[in-house]
């Protein structure tokens, strides 16, 4: 399955719009039926697709691997801390050691932001982010718009609010590069100035610090867990502080749209970001999120791998 030209699934930011759309769409199209899913299930026999995760991860892992064998693919999880990189080979040879196998495509989780646009250089198989430190997770990103096309339309014509700790999120880094790329009615940035600065308030883009002023008449509010692993700093003061002020209780819910949906990227933590109740409610889109990231990965690994994809996608 090798290409003259390799492409990488790297970043929101290096997508031009037209590509941003065909991978929606094909993602939509996975979302479907069953049926159309099974017709997919061996495009890609034959190639393997190697995990390297360096940071925690439990549902982007499943979820890569699972969209890999849902298109017959093979796939290699390979833990980092039994590697050799212990015994001190650097990142760079771990992958060019790993794709002298004939292997066909990295999935990268890292702690340090721009690690793939660094692999790029010398990797000649497709790297696929799956987030890397506080700069961009891409494929959640498509997974997110999938969940608001799907159950609410164009993002044109919407009101999105983002709570919480925008600054240290690699999730909301790319889903405002994407918002910016396909539009939106109305974004709204919600939380402290520690966490939320104002110098993100451009290009339409909105911070605001009250709770309730943010979720006023919202069509779809995205919760964000707070990153204590990337604070290098004490963000924010000690207790429940946080919750009292910005947390996604059933009242505050209520003043939004009626028809809002509720999401989070997981993992989540109730009672700190959100509500039990709101996260079990109805409203609330958490786990159907889950079940898109697969099609969402189906089609990155499409798009670099399957030859008529490919050309559709990345020409
Ligand atoms: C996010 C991540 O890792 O950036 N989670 C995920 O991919 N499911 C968000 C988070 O960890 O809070």
């Amino acid at each position: 399955m090798a290409s003259a030209k390799t492409f990488h699934f790297a970043s929101i930011a290096s997508l031009q719009t037209a590509q941003l759309r065909a991978l929606l769409d094909l993602s939509a199209t996975l979302a479907r039926s069953k049926k159309t899913l099974r017709s997919y299930k061996n495009s890609l026999s034959g190639c393997t697709i190697v995990n390297l995760f360096y940071e925690p991860s439990t549902r982007t892992r499943a979820s890569f691997s699972i969209a890999a064998r849902n298109l017959g693919a093979d796939v290699l999880d390979f833990t980092p801390r039994s590697s050799s990189e212990e015994k001190g080979e650097i990142l760079l040879d771990t992958f060019l050691t790993l794709q002298a196998m004939r292997t066909d495509a990295f999935v990268v989780r890292h702690p340090a932001a721009g690690v793939i646009q660094q692999l790029m250089r010398r990797v000649h198989i497709p790297l696929v982010n799956a987030g890397d430190g506080h700069h961009e997770h891409p494929s959640q990103t498509l997974l997110d718009l999938l969940t608001i096309r799907l159950h609410r339309g164009d993002t044109k014509r919407l009101k999105t609010v983002i709570v919480g700790d925008v600054l240290h999120s690699r999730v909301a880094r790319s889903f405002i590069f994407a918002l910016q790329k396909l539009g939106f009615g109305e974004l709204c940035l919600v939380g402290p100035q520690t966490l939320v600065p104002h110098y993100l308030q451009r290009d339409g883009v909105q911070v605001v610090r009250a709770m309730e002023t943010g979720i006023k008449d919202a069509d779809v509010v995205m919760m964000l867990r707070l990153q204590h692993e990337r604070m290098r700093d004490i963000y924010l003061p000690p207790g429940r502080e946080f919750y009292s002020l910005y947390g996604l209780s059933e009242e505050r819910l209520s003043l939004a749209n009626p028809k809002v949906l509720v999401m989070h990227p997981g993992p989540f933590n109730r009672g700190m970001e959100i509500s039990s109740r709101v996260a079990d409610s109805s409203r609330s889109l958490i786990l159907k999120q889950v079940e898109y990231g697969v099609y969402a990965r189906m089609a990155i690994f499409l798009s670099l791998l399957d030859g008529r994809h490919r050309g559709q996608i990345w020409r």
